[in-house]
């Protein structure tokens, strides 16, 4: 199983975001994390389309699209079309869940599934062979720079081994309080692809990058 550290450029200087980004891509990242708020399914309000479109491409990196938004059928063409590779939505923020895993498809981009930390991981059992990642927020969302929490470590195993009895091989993806000092025993629980936003863009990009990407080595 691939380990892959998805920066979430919420944490980037917007000032140096494509320096930014080429260092993250250089130092072996594979996904970019591009978080979306609305001030409603999350109270701030982030970046959306524009920015994307902007970004999209730049770096042969994944644009791992992370919809914090309220009903988010209303925008999966858009987010396709601006250059979105995974399209992650809130199962909280769905009223029918499968029409949107379907429009996704449609577009033909990936399906990624994500829940709060209140939402129990068995939801997402009706829906484990229609998506090809699953997102498991160890934060409230809404903001950066929060900590770590522990209870997550218990969904995470969970979820990992809901797949593995299916013989499913789907991202399990961990956002929220992510660090250097933590990240092992997230990998050990099952997951593999780590957001990161504060342990990436704070202090030396390039060297926050090559110690997550030292860690992954260990699981090779
Ligand atoms: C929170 C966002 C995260 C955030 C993570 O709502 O979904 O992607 O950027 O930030 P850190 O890594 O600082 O917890
Ligand atoms: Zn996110």
């Amino acid at each position: 199983m691939r380990r892959i550290l998805a920066p979430s450029i919420l944490a980037a200087d917007f000032n140096r975001l494509g320096e930014q980004m080429e260092i993250c891509a250089r130092g072996g990242a594979g996904y970019l994390h591009f978080d979306v708020m609305d001030g409603m399914f999350v109270p701030n309000i982030s970046f959306g389309l524009p920015v994307l479109a902007c970004i999209q491409g730049k770096e042969n990196m994944v644009m791992d699209v992370h919809l914090m938004i309220e009903d988010p059928i209303r925008y999966v063409d858009k987010f396709s079309e601006a250059g979105a590779d995974i399209v992650n939505v809130h199962y909280e923020a769905c009223g029918n869940l499968q029409a949107v895993l379907d429009r996704i498809h449609g577009c033909g981009k990936k399906a990624g599934i994500t829940i709060k930390p209140g939402t129990p991981v068995d939801v997402l059992i009706p829906y484990l062979d229609q998506a090809e990642l699953f997102l498991i927020m160890s934060v409230e969302p809404g903001l950066g720079g929060q900590a770590f929490i522990p209870e997550s470590l218990d969904k995470i195993r969970r979820l990992r081994s809901l797949l593995e009895e299916r013989d499913l091989e789907a991202d399990v993806e961990v956002d929220g309080g992510v660090y250097h000092n933590n990240v092992r025993e997230i990998l050990d629980a099952g997951a593999n692809v780590i957001v990161s936003g504060s342990s990436v863009f704070h202090g030396n990009i390039a060297e926050n990058v090559f110690a997550f990407m030292e860690i992954f080595k260990e699981y090779e």
